[in-house]
Order: structure tokens, then C-alpha cells, then sequence
């Protein structure tokens, strides 16, 4: 039964757009590959927190010089990981906040994008550590991103694919949903590309 891990991230409940998504990905891979074993965490509603100083101070320390103290600084950090490393497919469920990622996620990936651990900086740039497996974004966006009045530049999809990538994840697929916020035509519309999208995935579940 491959191993499901389910990140949501709106704080608008049942009328959340994204969560309405998430919860036809679900039944789409569901239907794909049968019964999945899924690890839910609910950002919204237990946000990892931001990064302080003995997380901070832990993370780029030499594992050897780390003590109690540090390893409890890290302990959250290294569940999500853990949680990570145990997903064959992560499905994450998000609006677009400010261009980019909602802060929630952004700890989450704060957190999870750790030297020595998750990724290695060398001479030439970050190596990942991670195996690679695939990442389903379904992305809710309120407004427009086609050229003419209003649009807006997408600087999440290609981040995504960016901090993903520099941990080893390379196989990330995103989905945004645009003008969610403008109407039930557009609602309609979107979800029409997110089956359209299911149709294309060509992922493969271990
Ligand atoms: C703090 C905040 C920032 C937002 N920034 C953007 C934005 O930059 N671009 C955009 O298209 N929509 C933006 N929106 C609108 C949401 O992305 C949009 O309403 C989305 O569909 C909400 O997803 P949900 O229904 O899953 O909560 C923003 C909403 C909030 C609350």
C-alpha cells in the first residue's frame, strides 16, 4: 500500500478551495492505486513554528557536537522528515499567499530543508539527500495569471519545484487553480482543469 503524505494548507475550512481539491486528489489516487496508508498534517491548524535561535543554532552545528538540548531543538524537525523520507507520494493542498507560499508552509519547509541532513552544500551548489518521489501541489489562487489587466507573476510554482529540487525531489507537479476567488464560473473552471490534470499525471506510486 504505497505511503500517502498529505500536507493542507488553507485556514478556510470546508469552504477552502485547495481542501476541496485535496479531497478529489485523494479519491483520484485512491481509485489510481487503491487503499493508500496516509499521514495527514494539517498545517492550518497545527502550523510548525517559525525557526528560532536553538533550532537555528542546532541545525548548523556539527551532528557530533550536539547535545540533549539541541536534539530536542530538533526533534519536530526530524519527525516531519522522518515523514517525508516514509511518503512515496507527498499531495500538498494550498492557496497561494502574497505570490508565493502561505507562511505554514513555509515553516514546514523551513524545517524540513536542513544541511547534513536533507541536502549537502557543496562547491557546486546544493545536493539533495533525499530520494526522489513525487509531489502533487494543487495551488488555489484568487486572481489571474494570463497576460492582460490584473495579472499576477508566479513565483510559487518554479519555488516549489526550486526547494523540492534541492533536497533531491525532482518530480514536482504543480496545479494552479486560478481565479478562485472571482466567482462560481471560475470555481467550475478550475476544477474542470483539475480532473483535465488528473487525466495527464503520469505518477507512479511505489
Ligand atoms: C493573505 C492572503 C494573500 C493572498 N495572496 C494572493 C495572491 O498573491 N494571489 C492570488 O491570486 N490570490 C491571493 N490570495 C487569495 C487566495 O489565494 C485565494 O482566495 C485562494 O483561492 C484561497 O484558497 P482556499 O480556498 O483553499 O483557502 C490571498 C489570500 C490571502 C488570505
Amino acid at each position: 500500500m504505497p505511503n500517502l503524505l498529505y500536507l493542507s494548507v488553507s485556514s478556510r475550512g470546508e469552504g477552502s478551495h485547495s481542501r476541496q481539491a485535496g479531497a478529489c486528489m485523494m479519491a483520484w489516487m485512491e481509485r489510481r492505486y487503491g487503499p493508500l496508508a496516509v499521514i495527514a498534517r494539517d498545517l492550518a491548524a497545527n502550523p510548525p513554528p517559525h525557526i528560532d535561535g536553538p533550532m537555528a543554532r542546532a541545525s548548523l552545528m556539527p551532528p557530533a557536537e550536539r547535545g540533549p538540548a539541541e536534539h530536542a531543538a530538533l526533534a519536530l524537525s526530524e519527525t516531519l522528515i522522518g515523514e517525508l523520507e516514509a511518503a512515496d507520494v507527498v499531495l500538498i493542498s494550498t492557496p497561494m499567499h502574497n505570490f508565493t507560499v502561505p507562511s505554514a508552509l513555509k515553516a514546514w519547509i523551513d524545517h524540513v530543508v536542513r544541511p547534513n541532513r536533507t541536502f549537502r552544500s557543496t562547491p557546486a551548489g546544493k545536493v539533495g539527500l533525499l530520494a526522489d518521489r513525487p509531489v502533487l501541489a494543487v495551488v488555489s489562487c484568487g486572481g489571474p495569471f494570463h497576460d492582460g489587466p490584473g495579472s499576477q507573476r508566479d513565483l510559487m510554482t518554479p519555488y516549489l519545484q526550486y526547494v523540492f529540487g534541492s533536497v533531491g525531489i525532482t518530480q514536482v507537479e504543480v496545479l494552479r487553480m486560478e481565479n478562485m476567488a472571482r466567482g462560481a464560473d471560475f470555481v467550475a473552471c478550475g476544477f474542470e482543469r483539475l480532473e483535465a490534470w488528473t487525466g495527464s499525471l503520469a505518477i507512479r506510486a511505489a
